[in-house]
């Protein structure tokens, strides 16, 4: 009897161990694929696993530096750009009317967070007031008049945020995307020639001696634009006028650039001296197109799985790049905080949802975010 009992009990004892052994098993296997998936390691913010490497900013509007946008803001990025308060048409709408509110409200949230703040663009061909081109009877200005003005806005705008504004987009966009044509025909070209491009850069630095000022442009990565850029910036440098860097913009796509392009891009710029800087970082779904044009049936906007999947691999190349560049990239900005809300939505073609970021429309981490962090 008494031995029956002992067997059973050996029995039941070895049921329970086969059982907890299961169960480990079980356990070991989920806590695996909760890392595979990443939601095993802790979010911690993107700036944390960069910290030696360079500050990776974002450009906000005043809008979103409140409630779930701003703690986001705070977690991940120690540097902002603000996306258009600081462009001369928001700021100074009139030749006597200056709007600072805006860009103070930012200038604020930065230095009371303790981040970087890059300004964004004392000179560009769009989001700029007709009233800086024209007289009182709407004829055209003259070169002289218009480079005045253009002195007093730099001047005003510079002085204003010279205590928190590290770097300036001095100049935005000045050459052209037509292969056979040098410089973009804006007003500023139309009016001054090229001129106007190296007096923008003088009236900053006489404005502030400390700061830092870059040309930025878009489709930097097309080889026929960017040997344009790089002669421009030669020539500007060989006629001493004071320029730091160059902004690669960066609005790219899950199709583009391939590694050799963003690796040529980055190196080209570094090879003359000067700071390179990703200032408008985004990652579209879509095939690059540069101008706006309607929606038409076959414009889907559905972030697939494959799509997705090309997204996560392509962020991981550009942030292996930018790894590998540290030592020649000093900044990398977003253009827009989460999928929440990005001017892809509307651009190039209106009412066409894009997921080019690294948060969701939740404002929660992709697993594209998961992978750019996942090296340290
Ligand atoms: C350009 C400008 C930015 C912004 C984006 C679109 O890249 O430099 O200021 O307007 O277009 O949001």
């Amino acid at each position: 009897m008494n031995n029956q009992l002992n067997y059973i009990k050996a029995r039941t004892l070895k049921q329970i161990l086969l059982l907890s052994m299961l169960f480990n098993l079980v356990a070991c296997n989920t806590t695996k694929q909760q890392s595979e998936n990443n939601t095993a390691k802790e979010y911690l913010g993107l700036s944390h696993h960069y910290k030696a490497y360079f500050p990776i900013g974002v450009a906000v509007s005043p809008r979103a530096l409140a409630g779930t946008q701003a703690e986001l803001i705070r977690k991940n990025f120690v540097s902002m750009t603000p996306e258009n308060v600081l462009k001369t048409g928001p700021i100074h709408p009139k030749e006597d009317t200056y709007n600072w509110e805006p860009a103070d409200k930012i200038a604020a949230f930065a230095k009371a967070n303790n981040m970087k703040l890059r300004g964004h663009a004392l000179l560009w061909h769009n989001q700029t007031p007709d009233w800086l081109f024209v007289d009182d009877a709407g004829n055209e200005v003259s070169k002289e008049v218009l480079l005045q003005r253009l002195e007093k806005h730099i001047t005003e705008v510079v002085t204003r945020y010279k205590n928190v504004i590290y770097a300036w987009d001095v100049v935005n966009e000045a050459i052209s995307d037509k292969p056979d044509e040098f410089y973009r025909n804006s007003k500023w070209y139309q009016i001054c020639g090229e001129e106007f491009i190296t007096k923008a850069f003088e009236f900053a630095r006489a404005a502030d001696t400390d700061l830092q000022l870059f040309y930025n442009d878009y489709e930097v990565i097309n080889p026929v634009k960017r040997e344009k850029i790089y002669q421009m910036v030669t020539k500007l440098q060989a006629d001493g006028v004071p320029i730091d860097g160059v902004g690669i913009q960066g609005h790219w796509s899950v199709f583009e650039p391939s590694e050799k392009v963003l690796k040529e891009t980055i190196e080209q710029f570094t090879g003359l001296g000067l700071q390179v800087q990703i200032t408008e970082l985004d990652v579209s779904i879509y095939h690059k197109e540069h101008s706006a044009r309607e929606k038409h049936e076959d414009d889907n906007d559905t972030f697939t799985a494959d799509l997705k999947q090309k997204q996560i691999e392509q962020y991981d190349m550009i942030f292996r790049v930018f790894r590998e560049n540290r030592d020649k990239l000093s900044s990398v900005t977003f253009w827009n905080v989460s999928d929440q809300y990005s001017w892809l939505d509307n651009f190039p073609v209106k009412n066409r949802k894009d997921y080019p970021l690294l948060f969701d429309q939740e404002n929660k981490p992709k697993d594209a975010y998961w992978k750019v962090v996942d090296f340290d």
